[in-house]
């Protein structure tokens, strides 16, 4: 497994690699990796003949007040865990090679960054499309891994693949949850060990959530009240939002009569996190 810092030299690998023949998956990150990661590393080595991932704590998708200096690092361990998995090559730039001094064209999108997390983190999604779609034209891969966590960055990502004409496939990836249900993520190393479990009302609302739709629930309105309820029982959470969603559009809804997104983002004291569910068919339908 090769570790590189310029993007001159993930042009060179992939070239080789492509002068050879073989297929590229990717999976961007911002390091610091978890299960979640791995599952996306994982399914690109089986659907990939190399698969490339980068590494990169990515500073225009965080707002002024937002945890940028102290997002975890630890480039030796996330090296480790990626070799482990069959990674051929992560991509670890600094700051100055991603946006050098005068950088100035960003990638923006309307409507689908208009809800949900971009209500609250105004700069995020500029962010994230910019940075994804830099990365995408450096390896220009083949396919693209995403963590259903972040279902309205995966919704995001796939709009701007389909509106910019980028030629290569994006596929989401199914949340991955510690045993007790709190989804995976980077974030959950700032909770205390009482945040860490006041945090499970999250998943415990998801479930409460997708129970109703499964049951046949029609009125969106019906499952966000049922969802907060549950959070509202616990005292170390603050509801940032909790809202259903069209799948594709991410627009509200208030029936549950088409494929749809019931996503939160809930603080557990000063720490945000985000929990989904998706059903492809709406109410009483297959749920993913
Ligand atoms: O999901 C993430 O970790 C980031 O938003 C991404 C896609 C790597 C862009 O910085």
């Amino acid at each position: 497994m090769k570790i590189v810092e310029t993007i001159a030299e993930v042009r060179a690998q992939v070239k080789q690699w492509r002068q050879e023949g073989l297929t590229v998956g990717f999976v961007p990150t911002m390091g610091y990796l978890h299960e979640g990661h791995l599952s996306l590393i994982e399914r690109a080595r089986r659907e990939n003949d190399r698969v490339a991932v980068s590494i990169f704590v990515n500073p225009t998708q965080f707002g002024p007040n937002e945890d940028l200096a102290s997002y975890p690092r630890d480039l030796e361990h996330d090296a480790a865990l990626c070799e482990g998995v069959g990674t051929d090559l992560i991509f670890h730039p600094e700051p100055a090679e991603m946006y050098p001094e005068g950088f100035c064209s960003y990638v923006d999108m309307d409507v689908l960054t208009q809800e949900l997390c971009g209500l609250s983190r105004p700069v995020h999604f500029r962010g994230v499309c910019t940075v994804v779609s830099k990365l995408f034209h450096i390896v220009q891969p083949d396919r693209a891994y995403f963590g259903e966590k972040d279902a309205q960055q995966l919704a995001v990502i796939k709009r701007m693949v389909q509106d910019l004409n980028m030629d290569l496939e994006v596929i989401g990836c199914p949340i991955v949850r510690e045993e007790d249900g709190l989804a995976k993520s980077s974030r959950n190393t700032y909770l205390s060990p009482e945040e860490r479990r006041a945090a499970l009302v999250l998943s415990r609302s998801i479930a409460e959530g997708r129970k109703l739709a499964e049951s046949g629930e029609t009125d969106a309105e019906k499952l966000v009240q049922a969802m907060r309820a549950v959070i509202a029982e616990e005292p170390l959470a603050r509801i940032d939002y909790v809202k259903v969603v069209d799948l594709l559009t991410m627009q509200q809804i208030s029936r549950l009569d088409r494929p749809f997104l019931a996503a939160m983002a809930v603080y557990i004291g000063k720490t945000r996190l985000i929990d989904n569910f998706m059903m492809e068919t709406g109410g009483a339908g297959t749920c993913c």
